[in-house]
């Protein structure tokens, strides 16, 4: 599958990576594309990926994911405009800036939000409940950690069903796009386990059921 990156930070990097991993062609969208840092990233993904400008990566692509920073997740999408329908993968988590709670909660959510910016995309969460390390080795012995993702097009979760799977993860469907905000606290409660309660960020959410 061709797929755009919005963002090469840390997630973007780490999910690259997987995906190049697992055959897929990546276009990361950077404001730098040709700066050293970003030229790195490139080449951990190996021959199969390339950056460039976010319009220009998004042009072709089949799935986008949207891993920048809260803060900028409404410029991104609107200076792209058009999405035509696409699939676009939202990882991001609607943070204060000292990291001790979220903006949004109850009543919407960041990709709530993100889908109202972005009308002509198909908008996905998924991604936001792990730490890049576990992206990076989502296997514990003999589990896989656990990623849920949400949405409300049927085509478009089945696309980031094998995008989550791809990575390594156990994907589990937890329902509409609403679903979101259950899971972007899980994401805080994750910060919180992993920073202030000594779990440490390799550690991850497994579901279980009999
Ligand atoms: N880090 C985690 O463990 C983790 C886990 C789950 C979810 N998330 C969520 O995933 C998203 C990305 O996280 P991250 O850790 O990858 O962030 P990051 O390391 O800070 O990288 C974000 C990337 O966004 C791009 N960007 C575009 N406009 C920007 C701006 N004005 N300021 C800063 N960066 C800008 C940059 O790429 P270019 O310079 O190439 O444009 C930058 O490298 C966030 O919303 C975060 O909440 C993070």
């Amino acid at each position: 599958m061709k797929i755009a990156i919005l963002g090469t930070g840390a997630v973007g990097a780490a999910l690259g990576a997987r995906w190049a991993q697992a055959g897929h062609a990546i276009k990361f969208g950077s404001r730098q594309p040709l700066s050293e840092r970003v030229l790195e990233v490139v080449e951990a993904c190996g021959t199969a990926a390339l950056a460039q400008s976010p319009a220009q990566a998004v042009a072709d692509a089949e799935a986008i994911l949207l891993a920048v920073p809260w803060p900028v997740a409404r410029i991104t999408v609107t200076e792209l405009g058009n999405f035509g329908g696409r699939t676009l993968i939202d990882c991001t988590n609607p943070l204060v800036a000292d990291l001790s709670g979220i903006e949004l909660g109850h009543s919407t959510s960041a990709a709530e939000q993100i889908a109202a910016w972005a009308p002509s995309a198909r908008v996905v969460k998924a991604f936001n409940t792990a730490s890049v390390r576990v992206m990076n080795d989502p296997r514990f012995g003999d589990h896989q950690a656990t990623m849920f993702y949400c949405g409300d097009d049927a085509a478009a979760k089945m696309i980031a069903h094998q995008l989550v799977a791809d990575v390594g993860f156990e994907p589990v469907d937890a329902g509409p796009l609403a679903s979101s905000r259950y899971l972007e606290p899980l994401a805080m409660l994750y910060i919180h386990l992993a920073f202030k309660q000594g779990w440490g960020s390799n550690s991850a959410f497994k579901m279980l059921k009999r």
